[in-house]
């Protein structure tokens, strides 16, 4: 599979015909548990679906493909993906470095969760690429966690630099890839040992499936979080990896539109007078735009910007929209708008990951630009 071109792979990996029927696409296996030969003498490995299951199986396979890797884990929710990374990895007295703009909830999960249990964190601008460094280098490092482009705000890490300072320092290099899609980043080819993804967003890509999904290509990495997946009943079930499934297999053609769109809704907001700042890595004048335009095939579907009116004028233009549903989440073919500051990051108020609370965060989807340009014009005229 490694050999076949993205889409390819998207489409058929994991994803033979059923051997009995003859189906071409492979059937939901709800089954909990499997009738073995003989005591002991299991039918192709399967037992019991806390452990194995063929259409987790298939989905596993799937997105390890994508992802450039051997080993696919999937899980219930994202969080539940990064929980069990860091249980099976780190034990107390262990320290990550992560961005100080990760998501909010892995944040929380780090600080309120594994904090208690001994787990130190270090939260740096994963964007000052010599600061990172520096910080990795400061004390034993255990894990380097890194997210980019970053939630809220866009920001873009440099993940061959502070992954080889990662190894250097003996760490673990994770990278949450949610925000890129496998399509647009390759984080295992950058030197990243682990990936991980909330494939709620766009693997998934239809908003109707919580999930979470790990790759890795070490044997050893593998079996420490499978064991924790096992042990600890962490897994998606048969229909949410058959879900997550369907959706991925479509990822390369909504990514190539999800980034057409995003860019036109970009340039539009530039040239707004309302607008103080937009956020996207794919505008010549971000920071981060160099590094992205070298490990990013395009620069994504997620798009930020601040408004010179502050919190109020945040507000109006959050309720003001109509094909830009209000609601948390990204990654599907609906377009979204989310306050961050009182929704999906409001766990990190008062912490050193606080957002302006200015800021609006789109998830542009895959309808037409023009409308989506129209709604916005539209919510912008209440300002
Ligand atoms: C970048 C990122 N990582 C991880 C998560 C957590 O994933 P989930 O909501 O599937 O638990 C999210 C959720 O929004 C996210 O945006």
């Amino acid at each position: 599979m490694r050999d076949l071109g993205f889409s390819t792979r998207a489409v058929h990996a994991g994803q033979d015909f059923d051997p009995i029927t003859g189906a071409v696409i492979p059937p939901l296996h709800m089954s909990t548990t499997y009738h073995p030969h003989s005591v002991g003498n299991l039918r192709l490995g399967y037992d019991y679906s806390r452990g194995t299951n063929p259409t987790r199986d298939n989905w596993q396979e799937q997105i390890a493909a994508l992802e450039g890797g051997a080993y696919g884990i999937s899980f219930a929710s994202g969080l539940g993906a990064e929980d069990a990374i860091i249980r099976s990895l780190l034990t107390s007295g262990d320290r990550i470095v992560m961005g100080n703009d990760v998501y909010g909830g892995t944040h929380r999960l780090i600080d309120k969760i594994h904090g208690p249990n001994g787990i130190r964190h270090s939260a740096v601008d994963m964007t000052d690429t010599a600061a990172a460094v520096e910080a990795i280098r400061a004390e034993a490092t255990a894990m380097v966690w890194v997210e980019t482009p970053s939630n809220p705000l866009m920001k873009i890490a440099d993940i061959e630099a502070l992954t080889a300072a990662g190894h250097e320092a003996g760490a673990v290099v994770v990278v949450d890839n949610t925000f890129a899609s496998p399509y647009l980043q390759s984080p295992l080819a950058l030197g990243a040992d682990v990936v991980i993804h909330s494939t709620t967003k766009y693997l998934g890509g239809h908003s109707d499936v919580v999930g979470g999904g790990v790759v890795t290509d070490s044997e050893e990495l593998a079996d420490k979080i499978r064991f924790i997946q096992f042990a600890a009943g962490n897994q998606s079930s048969p229909f949410d990896a058959y879900m997550t499934t369907r959706g991925a297999k479509t990822l390369a053609v909504r990514m190539e539109r999800h980034c057409d769109n995003a860019e036109a809704v970009a340039k539009w907001l530039l040239g707004r007078e309302e607008v103080t700042q937009v956020l996207y890595p794919g505008l010549a004048d971000h920071p981060g735009h160099d590094v992205a335009a070298r490990q990013m095939k395009r620069f994504g579907g997620m798009v930020s910007f601040r408004l010179a009116g502050g919190a109020e004028a945040a507000r109006t233009v959050a309720e003001g929209t109509e094909l830009f549903r209000l609601a948390e989440s990204l990654g599907g073919i609906e377009s979204l708008l989310n306050y961050p500051a009182e929704m999906t990051h409001a766990s990190v108020k008062g912490t050193e990951l606080e957002v302006p609370d200015d800021l609006l965060r789109l998830s542009v989807g895959i309808e037409d630009a023009a409308d989506l340009i129209a709604d916005l014009e539209r919510a912008f005229a209440r300002l």
